[in-house]
């Protein structure tokens, strides 16, 4: 067994990946497949909670978020690919997690109200909706993560993680719940360890309306399939207030985030950025051109590499079962660990996960 420590991440299937995502958390996660057991995670369980009216196009958007992952550099030789809806234990200990968590406490977590308000859920929301922050937990806990590479947005579901993870090792291990997440003795006598947030140094890239973090749902996504003309059409709308040239700008904006961002030559960023907080003479629509040129350079060799496995879902599918396996050789050991410790340990059970077709 390797004794690597595990991380643990993923997506919800929404559609296309974009560059929020990229420098939220992917990017993140091409560094740790290089020295970490890295799972990544296809949520795809987590889509059917607003779109279980929909499981064609969650089909559809689950194998595309693979593609952009291999556009962006994931390796899943290095990093396993993981299907959510065949990994069993996760959907277990989503059922015992539930116990450990007052209903009050898992509505309360801002990300979901926030998702209520901006989906427009209302009160109409399915049960399984507010669950998923349930599930999410054992989705971590699952692969007894140590650390989970997330945007900023992400943080609640991470805290509400470490409170299960606390709670379950108190209650059914006995792990004192005043020693530090570190301290030996929570993994030596707990079943889990306290994962942490990773958040990246973009937590939160700005959309190109500029007012919203980047979100496919909002509209105002730089996609990684977008080309060159998409992205100078969708830079040219981002809003910046200002109003001519010479107006003094504002160096918080979208704008300028982006030039940080984007454009490679450090030296020509200071002075773009200078020119601009100055009202020295330079409009936006000269800035949006240069930064639209840097992102599709960025984009540039993602999208060779996607094409590669443009229209061949069978490749995909053998990356996604190839992972889901290794997924569940460890997933399944934890779930036995959980049952013994919490009075569920009857007998060992043997299931085979092999391919039935
Ligand atoms: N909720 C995450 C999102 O919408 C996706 C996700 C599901 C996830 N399970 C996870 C992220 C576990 C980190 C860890 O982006």
């Amino acid at each position: 067994m390797s004794t690597r420590e595990a991380i643990l991440t993923g997506d919800t299937p929404t559609g296309q990946l974009h560059l929020g995502h990229y420098f939220g958390s992917v990017r993140r996660r091409i560094e740790l497949q290089e020295t970490h057991d890295c799972y990544f995670l296809l949520a795809n369980m987590h889509a059917y909670t607003t779109r279980s009216d929909a499981p064609n196009e969650i089909y559809t958007d689950t194998l595309e978020i693979v593609r952009d992952y291999l556009a962006m550099g994931i390796d899943p030789v290095k990093a396993a690919v993981v299907l959510q809806s065949e990994v069993p234990a996760i959907a277990e200990l989503t059922f015992l997690f539930a116990m450990l968590l007052p209903f009050n406490r898992v509505m309360r977590n801002p990300t979901l109200k926030e998702e209520i308000k901006v989906k427009g859920l209302g009160e109409n929301y399915s049960f399984g909706f507010p669950l998923y922050a349930v599930g999410q937990t054992a989705d971590i806990l699952a692969f007894r993560a140590h650390a989970v590479p997330v945007g900023e947005d992400q943080v609640p579901h991470i805290e509400l993680t470490r409170e299960v993870a606390r709670r379950f090792n108190k209650l059914y291990c006995g792990v004192d719940e005043n020693i530090e997440d570190d301290d030996p003795i929570m993994e030596e006598k707990g079943v889990f360890p306290i994962p942490r947030a990773d958040v990246g140094k973009v937590g939160k890239l700005m959309g190109t309306d500029g007012v919203n973090k980047m979100s496919k749902s909002l509209n105002n996504a730089i996609l990684i399939t977008d080309t060159p003309k998409k992205v100078k059409k969708k830079l040219g709308q981002l809003y910046t207030g200002r109003q001519s040239m010479t107006d003094p700008g504002d160096p918080d904006s979208s704008l300028m985030q982006y030039v940080e961002l984007f454009i490679k030559d450090e030296a020509r960023a200071a002075e773009l950025k200078d020119k601009y907080v100055r009202g020295d003479n330079i409009g936006d629509g000269h800035i949006k051109v240069e930064v639209a040129e840097s992102i599709s350079e960025l984009l540039a060799p993602m999208q060779e590499r996607r094409a590669e496995y443009e229209g061949n879902d069978d490749t995909i599918i053998d990356i996604i079962r190839d992972g889901t396996a290794r997924a569940n050789v460890k997933t399944e050991e934890t779930l036995a660990m959980a049952k013994e410790a919490c009075g569920l340990g009857f007998f060992n059970r043997s299931i085979s996960f092999g391919d039935s077709k």
